[in-house]
């Protein structure tokens, strides 16, 4: 249900005129504008012939989860979803982890999990959230989950492909919890979290491929810096 204080004109001026981020995603562009007392931050979805529709239907599935997850703190409002390709947020006031800085660490990922929890209840997995970008640090230094696109939805009744991959999600949002607070030294992690942390087979693997990567990287600078 769109939000009747927002019509499809302001969505449209906000895309027309607003300020556009300074990024490209995989569906589109984003921008962002204000509408009476509302922030807000419309993600368009892009493209053309197939590319189109794909990403109209994901932006499309992105809102619905949204609205499943209307009302938890730590995930901006949703207005709705426009003229069958903008999703409208509330654009908060924030950072991503990335870029953001955390004034009380401790409060910081005991609410982040508390969102992680919550949105698990509703039966959403986020998914993506070892992206630094797909977190958010606000203002009063307070988390903030966005970017519901890969996300899965853990449908009722007898559907084994869904419910594996929802099972897989649900465990990588703790194991993303963990490399964030953790800041990727899993050798420190306390007893109280170790439960958290269940690595799965496709993490190690990424984790050696990321390794030898950065290994390889090395000695190439070296051997470079050195001729
Ligand atoms: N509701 C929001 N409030 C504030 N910033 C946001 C919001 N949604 C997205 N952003 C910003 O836009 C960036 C991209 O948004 P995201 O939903 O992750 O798009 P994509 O699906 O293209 O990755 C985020 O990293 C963040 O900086
Ligand atoms: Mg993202």
């Amino acid at each position: 249900m769109n939000d009747p204080g927002i019509t499809e004109s302001d969505v449209l001026s906000c895309v027309t005129s607003g300020d556009q981020l300074d990024h490209r995603g995989y569906q589109g562009n984003i921008h962002t504008g204000q509408v009476g007392e509302h922030k807000i931050l419309v993600k368009s979805a892009a493209g053309r012939g197939p590319a189109a529709w794909l990403n109209r239907r994901m932006l499309r599935r992105e809102y619905l989860i949204y609205e499943r997850l209307a009302g938890i703190s730590g995930i901006p409002r949703c207005f709705g979803y426009f003229m069958g390709r903008y999703l409208v947020l509330e654009n908060v006031d924030a950072q991503t982890l990335r870029d953001g800085t955390i004034t009380d660490r401790d409060g910081y990922f005991v609410e982040m999990l508390e969102i992680i929890k919550a949105i698990h209840e509703r039966g959403i997995a986020h998914g993506d959230l070892k992206r630094k970008e797909n977190v958010l640090v606000t203002r009063d230094s307070r988390p903030c989950l966005i970017d519901f696109g890969v996300s899965v939805f853990r449908k009722p009744g007898f559907h084994p492909f869904n419910h594996f991959r929802h099972n897989f999600s649900h465990q990588h949002d703790f194991n993303a919890w963990v490399k964030h607070k953790y800041n990727r030294n899993y050798q420190e992690i306390s007893p109280e979290d170790a439960k958290y942390y269940q690595p799965l087979l496709i993490e190690l693997i990424a984790r050696h491929i990321k390794r030898a990567w950065t290994k390889l990287k090395r000695i190439f600078k070296t051997s470079t810096d050195k001729s």
